[in-house]
């Protein structure tokens, strides 16, 4: 599909219209699907072959075309992982691309391509879109069955997919700095997501942040310091407390999404940010805390 749109020279230029948009508003998503509740979700038809008490532990929260679930899931085979994304393009792309991993004969997704929800015919999408399997485990060693992506604004209904203390780690990789200072309410990063995020995390799971953008880091990090159930972790904490495969994956988050690549285009020079906090006890007693404990 293609529209025409006029320069400031009044020429007019060829448009894609399937392009997906840069940002969705969170705060205006009325119109999305979402379970009612944890027991409520679909996990059969998500996770073809678990049983449907397994329940999901690892959140990719904004997880834009699922460059990182695809990466995880052969790391973590007896896992449940699931993909969170606002946008309705990456969520079909990221689907698709899960889909094609469960069966190659569905053919591969070319770099740059997507699958068009209407039509069911490949688009173009967008240059830094992953369209490789990343993951030095070959594809046909795994099953790609224990990893789902879902449309889901986090912000009103992140609750809707976690019970209390079920996650091992949430991922929140290259989150939409919303500069603005009114749209700074739209950043997936706020006291109170914080504390669905530590409701969502057993007690010594962990909250895995990546960032190319060091104002936003810093943000996060303060954000995420100053709450009472989250403490960051030392390079030797990690070594002795993740496990193998979780090492593997954080050594890998700032390469394996859409947008790591675009940063490493954009800005091969400049720092990517990671870092990882445990959740804990309440370091001080709260009226709240016998709801996190
Ligand atoms: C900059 S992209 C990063 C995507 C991916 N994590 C990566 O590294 O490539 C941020 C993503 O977060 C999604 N997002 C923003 N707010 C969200 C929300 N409230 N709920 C779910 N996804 C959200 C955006 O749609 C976007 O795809």
């Amino acid at each position: 599909m293609e529209g025409f749109a006029k320069k400031a020279d009044g020429s007019v230029r060829v448009v894609k219209k399937f392009r997906s948009r840069a940002h969705a508003n969170p705060l205006s998503d009325d119109h999305i699907k979402n379970p009612s509740s944890p027991d409520d979700f679909d996990y059969a038809a998500f996770y073809p072959g678990f049983s449907p008490e397994k329940r999901i532990a690892y959140f990719d929260i904004g997880s834009g075309y699922g460059g990182l679930l695809s990466f995880m899931a052969p790391h973590l085979p007896d896992d449940l992982i699931i993909g969170m994304e606002l946008r309705v393009q990456p969520v079909s792309y990221a689907q698709e691309q899960i889909l094609r991993q469960r069966n190659p004969s569905r053919g591969s997704l070319l770099e740059g391509e997507k699958m068009d929800e209407e039509s069911g015919k490949r688009r173009f999408l967008e240059k830094d879109t992953p369209a490789v399997d990343l993951s030095p485990i070959p594809v046909e060693k795994h099953h790609f069955n224990n990893v789902a992506c879902v449309r889901c604004n986090v912000m009103k209904a992140f609750h809707r997919y976690s019970h209390k203390g079920q996650a091992k780690g949430l991922f929140i990789l290259f989150p939409d700095p919303h500069w603005k200072k009114a749209n700074i309410r739209r950043r997936i990063v706020s006291q109170t997501l914080l504390d669905v995020y530590a409701y969502s995390l057993k007690i010594g799971g962990h909250l895995f942040i990546a960032t190319d953008v060091e104002d936003l880091f810093h943000w996060m990090c303060d954000h995420v310091d100053t709450h009472p159930l989250f403490e960051r972790m030392s390079e030797a904490d990690q070594e002795k407390e993740l496990t193998s495969a979780e090492q593997f994956v954080f050594k890998n988050i700032t390469e394996v999404t859409a947008d790591a690549t675009r940063a490493q285009r954009k800005k091969p020079t400049e720092k990517r940010h990671k870092i990882v906090y445990r959740r804990i006890i309440a370091k001080k007693e709260t009226e709240f805390s016998r709801f996190f404990e």
